[in-house]
């Protein structure tokens, strides 16, 4: 298999610490870690699998395209991302009670951006392992990728990631 790019944002939360766990897992040997803030879009098509990891803070946050969210300052450079062979799976850290109406929305927004752009996209998960209200990362009655909820489920967290990793792995080339 070739080296996996796992491109994250924001630094030092959970969507770092996921990250790391997911090295961890994985072997240090096949997977490169990349801040989203230091990524481009010559970055991104270095790798053949990549992993994007981003955590949700609000839909208006969102919209506002605030300058300092890394990933908002990112996604232009999905326009010049090669998408030819590539494959991309996505993991969303969320929070399931306080945001029940927009559990991980942020993972569908990224994710529809890349099917937009024609993008294979694997590592759909089933929501049934989830309890939320709504969310915008369902796409056709499935998550767009893999939710984790490091404020109220994160015992629940290694055996997600690994169920996911076996999945994505296989599927990675
Ligand atoms: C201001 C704010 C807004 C948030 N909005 C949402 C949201 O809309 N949906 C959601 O699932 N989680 C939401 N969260 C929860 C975060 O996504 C969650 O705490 C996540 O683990 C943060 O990861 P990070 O520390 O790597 O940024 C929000 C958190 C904050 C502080």
């Amino acid at each position: 298999m070739e080296k996996i790019g796992l491109f994250y944002g924001p630094s030092g939360g959970s969507v770092e610490k996921v990250a790391r766990m997911i090295e961890r897992m994985i072997g240090r040997d096949k997977i490169d870690l990349i801040p989203i803030k230091e990524a481009d879009a010559g970055k991104i098509n270095q790798y053949q699998n990549i992993i994007f990891g981003l955590s949700t803070v609000g839909k208006h946050t969102w919209d506002m395209d605030v300058p300092e969210d890394a990933w908002s300052a990112f996604m232009p450079e999905l326009e010049k991302v090669d998408y030819g062979n590539k494959r991309f799976a996505l993991y969303g850290l969320g929070d399931h009670i306080t945001y029940s109406l927009h559990f991980v929305d942020s993972l569908g927004t990224v994710a529809k951006e890349l099917m937009q752009h024609g993008a294979a996209v694997i590592g759909q998960v089933d929501p049934s392992g989830y309890e939320f209200q709504d969310s915008d990362a369902i796409i056709d009655g499935r998550f767009a990728g893999l939710p984790l909820d490091e404020d109220y489920e994160s015992a629940k967290t290694p055996e997600r990631l690994q169920n996911w990793l076996d999945i994505i792995l296989k599927e990675f080339k």
